[in-house]
């Protein structure tokens, strides 16, 4: 079973999300749920962007002891001395430090040639070399930069010590087959590379950041980046409960685990959620309030049965205490009975059941979810004399 380490930027890469500032207390309360949750390693923000940015990671390195904090920087010397200053008293510091790789960004953004982008690449691992062992070099928007230029960065950020190589697709653009297609081309051509950890950075912009971190996972990749709830940037990044849940799920598919203690999961979520204001989608896998949620007549009378008819996990892995059966237009006579049960009424005749379900059911044409307070309703109704 191949050992996933998971790398959680949901302070750095997660607080990108448009319209969302969290404050140095409530960043803490978040890493220290992270630790709880079981991740390896927090990426507690980028020091050199503001002064309060520094606090927040340099309290978060001194705090939270259990797990390994990363600060990010850019490939310049002041960004790296920051980042280094903000973490030195964590238990386990490592500083990320990245540069663009693709033709678009360097032409464009950093207006550098593709030979001074490896100097500054090798220039910036080997500074924060000079502070900690623990140094992640990210190639960003790796999945629009050509592989053979790849291939000849990553060797020499390796020479220059790196002990971590993360290829992102930075805008979401690659396809699972091609992103693991894109590993396999560094492992297969890069010398050393069996002496570092491998890491895929995925963003949603076309859906696709949790299938493209799996792709990633089966193609060798050792590390995972990832928010809670996916939050990020944009579409937001690649939802570290989804691909985590993915792993536990079907180890039998990837013989592959993580640290992660699933049942912290909807607890982390919620945290996320409410300090951020971002909201789950009921629909969202793993965490939304629908997904261990059961309205059909047939889904309902399968679960009832037997869970494992509708469920490929239990609502105890992800920490809920159980599924909940929705009575709406298209729930049967089997949840009715049982919630009829669960709520003590006791129906003395077949008949009274079909009058009650009758009642239940001309009451679904005028609201979608029926309560527990309109099931009592029904009953007290029918029990009163005409
Ligand atoms: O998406 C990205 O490329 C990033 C890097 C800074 C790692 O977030
Ligand atoms: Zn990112």
């Amino acid at each position: 079973m191949r050992r996933i380490e998971i790398f959680d930027t949901t302070l750095r890469d997660g607080e990108q999300t448009a319209g969302v500032n969290l404050h140095l207390h409530e960043k803490l309360e978040i890493a220290r749920a992270l630790e709880q949750f079981g991740v390896d390693i927090i990426e507690a923000g980028f020091p050199a962007s503001s002064p309060d940015e520094f606090q927040a990671v340099q309290k978060i390195a001194e705090t939270v002891r259990g797990v390994r904090i990363a600060a990010l920087a850019r490939s310049h010397p002041g960004d790296i001395d920051r980042a280094w200053e903000a973490i030195r008293n964590a238990a386990g510091p490592r500083i990320h430090v990245f540069i663009a790789t693709s033709p678009i960004h360097m032409q464009y953004k950093l207006r550098l040639t593709p030979d001074e982008v490896v100097e500054r690449a090798v220039e910036g691992v080997r500074r924060a070399k000079r502070y900690t062992a623990d140094v992640e070099w990210s190639a960003e928007d790796a999945t629009r930069s050509d592989w053979d230029f790849l291939v000849r960065i990553v060797t020499e950020v390796i020479r220059a010590g790196a002990t971590v190589v993360n290829l992102p697709d930075t805008v979401g653009y690659t396809q699972p087959q091609e992103y693991a297609a894109m590993f396999r081309y560094i492992l297969e051509r890069v010398p050393g590379i069996e002496k570092v950890k491998l890491s895929a950075h995925c963003h949603d912009d076309l859906g696709l950041a949790v299938a493209n971190s799996l792709a990633a996972i089966q193609a060798g990749v050792t590390q995972i980046e990832g928010t809670i709830n996916g939050i990020g940037e944009r579409a937001g990044n690649a939802a570290l409960e989804e691909i985590a849940l993915a792993l536990k799920v079907r180890q039998d598919h990837y013989r592959a685990e993580t640290g992660i203690r699933t049942e912290h999961t909807v607890r982390v979520s919620k945290l996320v959620s409410k300090l951020t204001g971002i909201p789950v989608p009921p629909n969202k896998a793993i965490v939304g309030a629908n997904a261990f949620a059961h309205e059909s007549g047939i889904h309902q009378d399968g679960v009832l049965k037997h869970a494992a008819t509708y469920e490929i996990m239990s609502p105890e892995m992800v920490g809920l205490s159980s599924n909940r059966i929705v009575l709406g237009k298209h729930s049967g006579r089997h949840a009715f009975r049982e919630k009829l049960k669960e709520l003590g009424i006791a129906v003395r005749s077949d008949e009274e059941l079909d009058r009650l379900f009758a009642a239940f059911k001309a009451l679904t044409g005028k609201k979608k979810e029926i309560t527990d307070d309109d099931v009592l309703a029904l009953f007290v109704d029918m029990a009163a004399p005409a």
